[in-house]
């Protein structure tokens, strides 16, 4: 079989905001959202951009997990503005907003949910994508997925397609200087989700293997330290370039069922996605452990990255998903769902949609082991309370 490793060109570090010299192209259309906006970051790129004569028009409408119909107003401005590059500065938010958009600037009547991963979409012939991504965790920058919410039952769902791999990746660490002590775990824990999912998911392959191996551990090691002080701009860099292997690894592999649950909670209870997915990340690994030796060896390699080892691969694979809840709670993050702050009756009300979103997410089927909706609604109780899975 043959397999393609698809990243865009990534240009990381201090002064990566100069590669904006490099690109040719008349009208630059900014996505962005009102924090942003407000924080000055959109206008330090489209001072940059004026300055070489580019024609710039900042689009800052993108909400936390946006809708359909927010791509679809985007993709309306492209058309009227006649943008040939599209830039996307913000989170994994704005970045699926951006990207969104440029599918329907090419393709204004396609149905989001129905596009393949190989379907020809010509995006291209319209404009290219550059992203500066704010947040150091989704990845989006790198990867071709987008994740957008129906209108009308607010259910998240993932797209997948080859040509939506951005032309250039700009991963600036003064871009993320501001991001406030939660997201800044949050974020970072959905990198650390998406290396650990990458490296068990059934697409795995010796690229994404790489990738996420080497994401794993930079999580580990700087994920603390960008967290203890929001100024360290080492960490922020280290989070940022870990956040993109993570990417480069899941959307060349897949993620599974973390991203099912979280996807779920997310659309639900409207938990943020970072949180949402590194809460269910532990618990997972329990499951996708359990009498799965195959599995549970890619655990344990893993965990002996960090110099964990038990007897057995499934105990070696449980002490890994403990050291990661180890992890969370050096950075402050709730373990289970109850610490997040939801309530039992919430949570009660929620549960069988999250259940029915859980079985539809297209992440569920790439999980290494099978899984029912009774499962997941067990699972769900046991990440409420804080418990081990032990089925
Ligand atoms: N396409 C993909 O490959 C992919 C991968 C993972 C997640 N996602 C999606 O990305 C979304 C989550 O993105 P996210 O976790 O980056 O959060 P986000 O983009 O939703 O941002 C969260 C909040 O942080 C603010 N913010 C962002 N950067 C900031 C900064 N530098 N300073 C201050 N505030 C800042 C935003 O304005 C927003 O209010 C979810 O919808 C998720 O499903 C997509
Ligand atoms: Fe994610």
């Amino acid at each position: 079989m043959v397999w393609w490793f698809l990243v865009p060109k990534v240009v990381f570090g201090e002064d990566a905001l100069d590669e904006l010299e490099q690109i040719e192209g008349k009208k630059a259309f900014i996505v962005t959202d009102k924090v942003i906006a407000e924080i000055g970051l959109a206008e330090k790129v489209q001072t940059k951009l004026q300055a070489l004569n580019w024609d710039v028009r900042i689009w800052n409408n993108a909400e936390a997990d946006p809708k359909v119909s927010t791509a679809k107003s985007a993709a309306k401005e492209m058309r009227s503005f006649g943008a040939d590059w599209i830039f996307a500065i913000g989170g994994g938010s704005v970045m699926d907003a951006a990207k969104a958009a440029w599918v329907l600037y090419a393709n204004p009547d396609m149905n989001l949910e129905a596009l393949t991963p190989f379907d020809s979409i010509g995006v291209r012939e319209k404009a290219k994508l550059v992203c500066i991504p704010t947040t150091a965790g989704t990845g989006s920058e790198t990867t071709k997925a987008i994740v957008v919410r129906e209108d009308e039952s607010g259910r998240k769902f993932a797209t997948i397609n080859s040509e939506l791999v951005a032309d250039l990746a700009i991963l600036e660490p003064e871009f993320v200087k501001g991001l406030p002590r939660d997201l800044t775990a949050y974020t970072g824990m959905d990198a650390l989700t998406h290396a650990v999912e990458a490296y068990v998911s059934m697409w795995k392959n010796d690229f994404s293997d790489a990738c996420a191996r080497q994401a794993i551990r930079m999580v580990f090691q700087w994920l603390p330290k960008s967290v203890d002080n929001l100024e360290d701009l080492e960490a922020r860099e280290k989070m940022l370039v870990a956040a993109n292997l993570a990417g480069m690894a899941f959307s060349n592999s897949q993620v599974c069922l973390a991203h099912s649950l979280g996807h779920s909670m997310g659309s639900v209870l409207r938990t943020q996605h970072g949180l949402a997915v590194g809460l269910a990340l532990p618990y997972t690994i329990e499951y996708s452990a359990h009498d799965n030796p195959e599995t549970a060896t890619h655990y344990s390699d893993l965990a002996g990255m960090l110099g964990i080892v038990e007897k057995s691969e499934e105990g070696t694979a449980r002490l890994f998903a403990e050291s990661i809840r180890n992890l969370q709670k050096s950075i402050g993050f709730p373990t289970s769902i109850k610490e997040a702050g939801v309530t039992e009756e919430e949570f009660e009300k929620a549960l069988d949609k999250m259940v029915e979103f859980a079985m539809m997410d297209s992440s569920i089927t790439m999980t290494p082991r099978n899984i029912g909706s009774g499962e997941i609604r067990r699972m769900y109780e046991y990440m409420f309370d804080g418990k081990r899975i032990d089925f």
